[in-house]
């Protein structure tokens, strides 16, 4: 198979982002928000109802406050954090940004939606990224006119904590909008690493089948999930174990992804477990629910 690698490309100019906009505020875009704007940058959140970007802004503000009754940050600068995030619930409100990222839900046809929207509001400069766990950043680029300007931009759960954003080229992402979204990530105190554009990219595409193995091992009851997180923290010296980490992802997000993987590379070893399917299905969607591999308060 042909490789095309990201290295080859030529250097582009950087482009000066001063408003950063964020599309969903959910766990991701929450934390997006909240690095941007700690970062310098005046952040405009965007959710679809009001309450869910409430939600979002009250999530940055716990965060801000644990970090501050540890004495990592003074109160001052977390007023300062909070001050300059904007919520919207109008997505022309992002004709003000000069940069977006798009955090909604792992759904093609949601995302598709908000590209073309997107493309409309925003001035033809700014770079559209989308936080997209495994879909192909050409599908989403070819929903708008301005393919140059898409990219990926894939940060890590939680976001404030996880050091790597992953950054993915489609095929007509521009030099410029690459440089200009890797210093961003540099400037939020990330470390990017680029990946080129097949589903899943680097992280999910390993990260996920291991997932759904461990789903697996529990549907064929080959451990509990006691025993089979046990099994992955102490004998591979993960954080946490894999259904630990399913539910803290989210189990919706984990089959969009695995379904992704499954329909884009055609092999079978990507079928998503019948028992995440089943979870899902139930609406037990791990953390964010109360209830996924594990019940949480
Ligand atoms: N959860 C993770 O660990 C993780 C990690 C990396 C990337 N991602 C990706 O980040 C994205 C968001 O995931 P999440 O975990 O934050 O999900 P989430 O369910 O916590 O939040 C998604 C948010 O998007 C909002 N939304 C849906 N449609 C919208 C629209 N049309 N306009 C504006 N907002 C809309 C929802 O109301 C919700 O608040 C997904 O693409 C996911 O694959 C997730």
């Amino acid at each position: 198979m042909a490789v095309r690698f990201n290295r080859a490309r030529k250097k582009g100019e950087i482009m000066e982002v001063k408003t950063f906009g964020v599309i969903g505020a959910g766990q991701m875009g929450s934390g997006i928000a909240q690095v941007a704007a700690a970062s310098g940058l005046a952040v405009i959140i965007n959710d679809i109802k009001q309450e869910f970007v409430d939600r979002g802004l009250a999530g940055i503000t716990r965060n801000l406050q644990r970090t501050m009754d540890k004495g990592k940050l003074a109160a001052e600068e977390k007023n300062r954090i909070l001050a300059r995030i904007k919520t919207s619930t109008d997505l022309s409100d992002m004709a003000a940004a000069d940069f977006v990222v798009e955090a909604a839900s792992e759904n093609e046809a949601i995302k598709f939606k908000l590209f073309q929207t997107l493309d409309e509001v925003c001035a033809a400069h700014v770079i559209l990224a989308s936080n997209t766990s495994s879909i192909p950043i050409g599908r989403i680029a070819a929903n708008t006119r301005r393919p140059d300007k898409v990219i990926g931009m894939h940060f890590m759960n939680p976001v404030p904590v996880m050091k790597l954003v992953e950054v993915i080229c489609g095929l007509a992402t521009s030099p410029e909008t690459l440089e200009t979204t890797l210093e961003l990530a540099r400037r939020m105190d990330k470390t990017p690493a680029r990946a080129n554009d097949y589903p899943g990219f680097i992280a999910n595409r390993i990260l996920l089948p291991m997932i759904n193995e461990a789903v697996f091992c529990l549907y064929h009851g080959v451990g509990t999930r006691e025993d089979i997180d046990t099994v992955m923290k102490l004998g591979m010296n993960h954080p946490m174990g894999p259904l630990a980490l399913a539910d803290l992802i989210g189990l919706d997000t984990c089959l969009a992804i695995m379904n992704t993987l499954y329909q884009g590379l055609g092999d079978p070893k990507y079928r998503p477990c019948p028992l995440l399917r089943q979870y899902v299905e139930a609406g037990w969607l791990g953390r964010k629910t109360g209830k996924g591999f594990y019940t949480y308060e």
